[in-house]
């Protein structure tokens, strides 16, 4: 007989990266209505991720009381993780894409049990098969950057493909930033994408990652934007942050158009008042990649991220979109530690992600 547990890596207590830890728990639950049960093969790491795990998200007020409620499965024990790629290997009675044995990459549900386990439930629409032309370990690096990206830019600031027009991203060298550049200059086509970075490698890389011009975040943004002196017929109208909110406003508000749109990703207490967001007419936009899923609103937009996941399965095989991973390290609890640190030292440069048949040592997720 199948053994009833796993092991999964995840904390009892919220806190630093030293209270990660491995444990045996009860498998998930069979999978039902549109659910896949998955054997997890690849998973990546993103800035959530730490945040959840110090007992510090803040996107949705309450939502540690949520999860408190909802991982009944192993009470005690958050297994954290969003970000996977593996093989199906049972569907609930409902799933129309996928069936057992397909390859495929998803988005775990962000007040459910996580994906740094043996084995995670998914919803068919938060998942996609993987690309051919990717390992499951770059293919796990992909579904959370991608599809905040692609909602960012197309849902929330509503750009139009081939728009004449210039869009600001706030710190490009990111797992964010270099899948959003990408996503506007080669799927968008904007003819002028701006990012931002610090580093030369941070510079560097984001120009392979789609940007046309790169200022540095830790310098006057509006001086450099007019030394951009960019042509009067591609107007700077959108920008997406994904650093430090309450720090950016005030500059993206200076430099946009009239009318034009803001989108953050990154939660933060910040005024509105005394920038140019009213003179302006400019409007603002959060994205929570969660939103749909966490209030239970299952509206047509929930179809579209499977969508989404499959038409960026083609672009990358394609060649359109690069896979934006930059370290690969195996999947061990010390493993998942170590890129925790790396992540929170801030210097991260793309993606990070870990899989089971990476080379070092110990069992996958002890
Ligand atoms: N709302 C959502 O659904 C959603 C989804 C995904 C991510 N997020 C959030 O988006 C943020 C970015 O995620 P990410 O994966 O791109 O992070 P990341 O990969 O950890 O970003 C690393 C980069 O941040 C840059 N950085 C550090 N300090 C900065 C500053 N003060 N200003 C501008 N850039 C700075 C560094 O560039 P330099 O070395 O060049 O300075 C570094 O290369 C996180 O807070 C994450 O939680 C939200």
């Amino acid at each position: 007989m199948a053994p009833s547990t796993m092991q999964a890596v995840g904390v009892t207590e919220y806190g630093p990266i030293e209270n990660l830890r491995a444990k045996e728990v009860p498998k998930p639950p069979k999978p039902t209505d549109r659910q896949m049960l998955v054997q997890v093969k690849a998973i990546s790491v993103n800035p959530i991720d730490l945040k959840v795990r110090g007992g510090i998200y803040d996107d949705p007020p309450e939502y540690y009381e949520r999860v408190k409620s909802l991982t009944q499965e192993s009470p005690n024990f958050h297994i954290i993780g969003y970000d996977g790629a593996g093989v199906v290997l049972e569907t609930g009675p409902e799933v129309n894409h996928f069936k057992a044995g397909d390859d495929v990459f998803y988005l775990a549900n962000p007040a459910k049990q996580g994906t740094y386990a043996e084995e995670v439930l998914v919803d068919e629409r938060h998942a996609g098969h993987k690309p051919q032309s990717l390992d499951f370990v770059q293919a796990a690096s992909m579904p959370l950057t991608y599809a905040t990206a692609y909602e960012s830019l197309v849902d929330r600031l509503e750009i139009k493909q081939g728009e004449k027009a210039a869009v600001l991203i706030i710190n490009g060298g990111g797992g964010m930033g270099s899948i959003t550049s990408q996503i506007a200059r080669n799927v968008l086509k904007l003819p002028i994408v701006i990012t931002t970075a610090s580093r030369p490698e941070t510079v560097e890389f984001s120009r392979k990652m789609g940007a046309t011009h790169v200022i540095n975040h830790r310098q006057d943004i509006v001086k450099q934007i007019q030394d951009l002196d960019l042509p009067a017929d591609t107007p700077l109208k959108y920008a997406f942050i994904t650093s430090r909110t309450e720090q950016y406003l005030g500059p993206v508000a200076d430099v946009l158009v009239p009318f034009g749109k803001i989108c953050s990703i990154v939660q933060a207490k910040f005024d509105m008042y005394g920038t140019q967001m009213m003179s302006k007419s400019l409007t603002f936009a959060w994205c929570w990649l969660g939103t749909g899923v966490y209030h239970n609103y299952l509206n047509d937009k929930e179809e579209k991220h499977h969508e989404w996941y499959e038409e960026m399965a083609q672009l990358m095989d394609q060649g359109t979109i690069k896979c934006h991973l930059m370290q690969r390290v195996r999947l061990t609890a010390e493993g998942i530690r170590e890129v925790h640190r790396r992540l929170d030292a801030g210097k991260a440069i793309g993606k990070i992600a870990l899989g089971v048949d990476e080379p070092g040592e110990g069992r996958a997720f002890c």
